[in-house]
């Protein structure tokens, strides 16, 4: 696998080095061939490079098998026009990547019970899939801008069929493979395009007879995912509201920290974690690196196909987690050892690797 890491700004580098970690591990036990080539982007491409995307990134992207990204955004460029900032490198290789759908599981993980903020018997349970269409909507939408001598703004949201149809089949497909149920999230009440998106998401679940599909409007599934949240199995919605839902999802996890995401359906997959550069903790070696680590293993299911490395690494990751080691944001009760990023990352890889020799030898017998 030809895999370009892009650790990007803030805690990006640092949870990145442990993904790649852990990640290299366990291939070389698998004896995966893994080739890893690091480029810039964002608000440190701007600063060595002169563009949040260097074309030298882009074109070395478009030649992977997969990417693996840790995060941009840099109070730096806060001020800037969107056009000019660290996050127009993200959105840009996305639409080179050419993925749309943006799967961000999140699951109530046993040992993290006391770190949620939410009652145990609230999402103890909770095991859902939210699929975010990712090229679509208010991201991309023209046209956008300033008017009336910068009085004014204006961004459109815009969605075709095709683009509703495409994300929807992934939406159902992922639910066949689990509890056979599709929620799917809009504000048809309001707008045109969450009409288009409600007509085309029923006659996609025609095509998917053994899918149990609902609706709800947005407002009341963010309601739900902290009331209710073992009601879902896939959540299926566009391109705002998957990205709010799954920061309040993160919530049933223990930490932002901890969601992990891959982008498929297009040429190359991405994988990235659900979280940014957090300026307010990077730099200090305390940062979660799971999200990123549980990243790199679904870059091992997805785009390798290895299903059992890439449960060797998210086995890893719940062993860790029994054991009691964690990172300052899932860390609430006593009897815990608080570790660093660093720590964090070596602990699963470890373990990994470890779990990875086990299965290897058990296959053998
Ligand atoms: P953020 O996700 O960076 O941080 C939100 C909160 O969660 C902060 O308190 C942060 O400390 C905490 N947090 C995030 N990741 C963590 C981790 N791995 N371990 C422990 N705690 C963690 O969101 P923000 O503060 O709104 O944005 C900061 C910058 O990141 C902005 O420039 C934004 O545009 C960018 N951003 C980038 C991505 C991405 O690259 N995919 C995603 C979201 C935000
Ligand atoms: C995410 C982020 C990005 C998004 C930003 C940084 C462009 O918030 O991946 O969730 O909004 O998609
Ligand atoms: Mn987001």
């Amino acid at each position: 696998m030809r895999i370009v890491t892009l650790p990007g700004d803030g805690v990006g580098p640092e949870v990145t080095r442990e993904a790649v970690k852990v990640l290299t591990g366990v291939c070389d036990v698998h004896g995966i061939d893994l080739s890893l080539e690091e480029h810039l982007v964002g608000g440190t491409a701007i600063r060595n490079a002169g563009s949040p995307l260097p074309r030298e990134t882009a074109e070395a992207c478009s030649a992977a098998d997969a990417v693996l990204l840790g995060a941009v955004g840099d109070p730096e460029f806060d001020n800037l026009l969107p056009e000019q900032r660290p996050e127009i490198g993200l959105l840009k290789l996305r639409q080179v990547l050419g993925g749309f759908a943006n799967l961000r599981p999140a699951r109530a993980v046993p040992a993290l019970m006391d770190s949620s903020p939410l009652r145990r018997d609230i999402f103890e349970g909770t095991d859902l899939l939210i699929v975010r269409e990712l090229l679509g909507g208010l991201y991309f939408g023209e046209p956008r801008g300033f008017r009336n001598d910068n009085t004014e703004a204006f961004n459109t949201m815009v969605y075709s069929e095709d683009e509703v149809r495409r994300v929807a089949r992934v939406a159902f497909q992922a639910a066949q493979n689990r509890r056979g149920k599709v929620t799917s999230v809009d504000k048809a009440n309001v707008l045109e395009t969450s009409r288009l998106w409600r007509q085309t998401v029923e006659s996609v679940s025609k095509e998917f007879p053994g899918v149990e599909l609902d609706h709800l409007f947005v407002d009341a599934c963010a309601m739900h995912l902290v009331t209710d949240p073992r009601r879902f199995d896939v959540i299926l919605t566009e391109n705002l509201f998957g990205d709010i839902l799954s920061d309040e999802a993160a919530v049933l996890t223990g930490s932002l920290g901890m969601l992990a995401s891959a982008t498929i359906g297009g040429p190359i997959d991405l994988f990235e974690p659900v979280h940014g550069s957090a300026p307010d903790i990077a730099g200090r070696g305390v940062a979660n690196p799971l999200g990123a680590i549980a990243s790199a293993a679904m870059l091992l299911r997805y785009t390798g196909g290895h299903e059992t490395a890439a449960r060797s690494i998210e086995d890893a990751v719940a062993s860790v987690l029994d054991e009691g080691y964690r990172t300052p944001d899932i860390a609430r009760g006593s009897g815990e050892n608080i570790v660093s990023t660093e720590e964090m990352g070596s602990h699963v890889a470890k373990r990994a690797a470890d779990n990875s020799r086990s299965g290897l030898a058990y296959h053998a017998v």
